[in-house]
């Protein structure tokens, strides 16, 4: 078997990313160029699994690949293709269909939330998501998964897959069984209006999250009107920790800063929040804005951002066709 590390990461076409995707996944992303192979996908499929109007589903297909660039992805050092457009990933999710299990989808937690409390009217797409999710990675036979650990459950299931097509079709270590890659240190970015939610595109309210195309102004207003505590600010981890709200804005100024929460807590411990608040403001807008102003600018050049997904599709394309012939022969399919 090939030991070679690759890395292979979907984000859904969401438009408008925000400060959780861009601490959580982006950055992540952008430190994993520099070490390993990286193959980092727009997942358009994946996002029609609930209904998409097909102008949005085009423009935040680009908008993504605008904010992998913009952030540090390099188009020609790592793979950037949008899902879609090779239908490697269609096909061998069919065959995963085949050795998945119904059993073991519905175990889905994922699938329960999103589908709510009507299931008979979810779409199907939605309840095999997962297979084609375990379909991506494996279609690459990646080795390694960064994902929130929201993702956790989809990946074991993409190792149950691996491991019972290795077993069914009688060729051990054909498929690895891929690792996630969950960063330790970004505990999740909360909602600033509700920190025991994560920061969501899908909150009502604009307040909640810090967007990557904010305007400064914008950044410091929602911070100055995130929640926190009325209290001090703590001098140590443990009783941080009964502070969601607290917890959440510390978190993001230790990433942001790279300073860890210990360091940061002996540089707040027992001023107001409102220190904290201008501090984080201060350096968020340093940090943001750049990018934001580089996602516009990227934006603007639509051939630009279709050419880098054609050239990233290009080179998936060799990996996918090499590893599905060798997929169809093991499956006995002519
Ligand atoms: N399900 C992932 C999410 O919502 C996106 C995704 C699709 C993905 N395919 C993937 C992530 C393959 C990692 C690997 O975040």
């Amino acid at each position: 078997m090939n030991n070679k590390k690759l890395v292979f990461s979907g984000v859904q076409p969401t438009g408008n990313l925000h400060l959780g995707n861009y601490l959580g996944a982006l950055k992540n992303f952008v430190s994993l160029q520099k070490e390993m192979d990286c193959i980092y996908c727009v997942v358009d499929l994946h996002a029609l699994t609930v209904f998409q109007k097909p102008n949005d589903l085009q423009n935040n297909v680009l908008e993504t690949v605008a904010s992998f660039v913009a952030t540090g992805l390099d188009p020609n050092k790592s793979i950037i293709f949008n899902q879609s457009a090779v239908s490697g990933h269609a096909e061998l999710a069919w065959i995963f269909n085949c050795v998945s299990r119904v059993g073991w989808l519905n175990r889905m937690t994922q699938f329960k939330d999103k589908a709510g409390s009507d299931k008979e009217k979810a779409s199907v797409g939605l309840y095999i998501y997962p297979n084609l999710m375990a379909a991506d990675i494996l279609l690459y036979k990646a080795t390694h998964v960064p994902v929130g650990a929201d993702q956790k459950q989809h990946l074991e299931l993409s190792r149950d897959i691996a491991q019972k097509f290795n077993n069914d079709f009688n060729c051990k270590n054909f498929f690895p069984l891929p690792e996630p890659l969950i960063s330790k240190n970004i505990s999740r970015v909360m909602s600033l209006r509700d920190a025991t939610k994560k920061m969501s595109k899908s909150e009502e309210s604009d307040y909640s999250r810090i967007n990557l195309k904010d305007s400064a102004d914008e950044i410091n207003k929602k911070i100055k009107k995130a929640k926190s505590d009325s209290s001090s600010i703590p001098d140590n981890l443990k009783n941080l920790e009964k502070k969601p709200e607290a917890y959440n804005l510390i978190n993001i100024y230790s990433e942001i800063s790279k300073k860890n929460l210990d360091k940061v807590l002996k540089e707040m411990s027992g001023k107001e929040y409102s220190f904290l608040k201008n501090k984080l403001a201060e350096i968020l807008i340093d940090e943001i804005i750049p990018v934001g102003k580089e996602i516009k600018k990227l934006l603007s050049d639509k051939p630009y951002l279709v050419q880098i997904l054609k050239k990233g599709t290009e080179k998936a394309n060799i990996i996918a066709e090499e590893n599905l012939k060798n997929i169809r022969e093991k499956v006995g399919l002519i």
